[in-house]
């Protein structure tokens, strides 16, 4: 038997509630296997910060560090509550996280599953993955302020971009590429305006695609790349791009590929060094929190990532094929939270059966 130390960060909001059904059905996927999940619970987030004035003690942090992975939920408390304006809960924690633990392959598929409404009318095949770089860019948080609060104050945000940095997303992202049978890689900046990083990237993606002939590269500015996420979504196998405009297209393929209780990500740690953590894209949507109305299918999936990066592709594979049965009969009905949990496990298939044997499909 193979014990798997897994660190659960349910968060605020909904966190808890959609992280409960993440974690029913990976005991229900891993049930009769080889594989166990011995949890650690950390009490993180708005609501640990208003309680105690913690964000992320180091003890905890180290402590985290001790597991393999990590499921996250969502944090944040109400946008625009006074009393959380220096708690700073999403660059003292989640970001944190992603950067203290080399979190550089923020990785978002996108796939618009049978049976599943787009925004879009006509969205076509839709299933690409955004790499987003996770550890530097704009978010890097360098930058400061001249004279605050006065009118002449001088805002700066200063975006780091370092060839290591970059390379090692970008070879992830070719990486990526080759395991998936279109072979097609775009990366997106803005070169024309952001020359000195541009100048980099464009280097570096250059120089490793020489590596790799058997993959098709393009290039896209970013605000042409959102006409064409629109418009022809199809044509996307894997994008790679920075921090700040993977955030942001990363949202938009959420709406394309059915909506934001269905987006999946993982923070990955190629190296192996720390433990990779996988959440939901979307927050703690306060609007709904405690009223069992989220869907926890985007939690769910996101579970199905961190199976494929913890060498269980089959189950991962098991989840995301119960996940397709469930969308692909959901009527109009609402659902609550846990009764989308319900279906999804009930959609399970037994073990060895269900498997495409496409093993080279998945997996980072
Ligand atoms: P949000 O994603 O929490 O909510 C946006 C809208 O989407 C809301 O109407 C919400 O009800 C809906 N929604 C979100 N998840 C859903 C689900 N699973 N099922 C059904 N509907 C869902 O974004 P927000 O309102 O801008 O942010 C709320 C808080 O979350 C803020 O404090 C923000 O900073 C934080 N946040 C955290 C993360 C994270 O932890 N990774 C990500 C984004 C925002
Ligand atoms: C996301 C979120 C985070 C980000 C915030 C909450 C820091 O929007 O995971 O996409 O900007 O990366
Ligand atoms: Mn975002």
């Amino acid at each position: 038997t193979r014990t798997i130390k897994l660190a659960v960060i349910p968060g605020d909001g909904i966190g808890p509630e959609v992280v409960e059904q993440a974690n029913r059905v990976l005991d229900a996927v891993l049930d009769g296997g080889d594989a166990v999940l011995e949890r650690t619970e950390f009490r993180l987030g708005a609501e640990r910060y208003l309680d105690t004035g913690d964000t992320l003690p180091e003890a905890e942090h180290a402590a985290i560090a001790e597991h393999e992975a990590i499921l996250f939920g969502a944090v944040g408390g109400v946008p625009g509550d006074p009393r959380l304006t220096d708690a700073n809960i999403e660059r003292g924690l989640l970001l944190k996280l992603r950067f203290d633990f080399d979190h550089y392959a923020n990785v978002r598929p996108c796939t618009l599953f049978p049976g599943v409404a787009s925004t879009l009318a006509n969205p076509g095949d839709v299933d690409f993955v955004v790499v987003r770089e996770g550890t530097e860019g704009p978010y890097a948080g360098n930058g400061g302020t001249l004279r605050p609060g006065t009118p002449a104050e001088v805002a700066t945000e200063v975006s780091v971009n370092t060839a290591f940095g970059i390379e090692r997303v970008v070879r992830h992202a070719f990486e990526t590429a080759a395991r998936r049978p279109r072979k097609k890689l775009t990366w997106v900046h803005k070169t024309n305006v952001l020359v000195h990083a541009g100048a980099v990237w464009q280097r570096i993606v250059r120089a490793v695609s020489a590596e790799y002939p058997e993959i098709a590269v393009d290039y896209m500015h970013v605000d042409a790349a959102t006409i064409f996420m629109v418009q022809d979504p199809a044509r996307f196998d894997v994008i790679v791009t920075d921090n700040l405009f993977g955030d942001i297209l990363t949202d938009l393929a959420g709406a394309i590929g059915g909506g934001i209780g269905l987006a999946a990500s993982g923070n990955i740690n190629p190296d192996r060094t720390f433990p990779s953590m996988f959440e939901p894209v979307h927050g703690s949507a306060p609007d709904i929190a405690g009223k069992q109305q989220a869907d926890p299918t985007a939690a769910i999936l996101s579970a199905a990532l961190m199976l494929d990066h913890l060498g269980l592709g089959a189950e991962g594979d098991r989840v995301r094929d119960a996940v397709r049965a469930d969308l692909a009969g959901r009527g109009a009905a609402k659902r609550s939270t846990a009764e989308i949990g319900d279906a999804v496990i009930g959609r399970l298939a037994p073990r060895d059966a269900g498997a495409h044997g496409d093993a080279g499909a998945h997996g980072d």
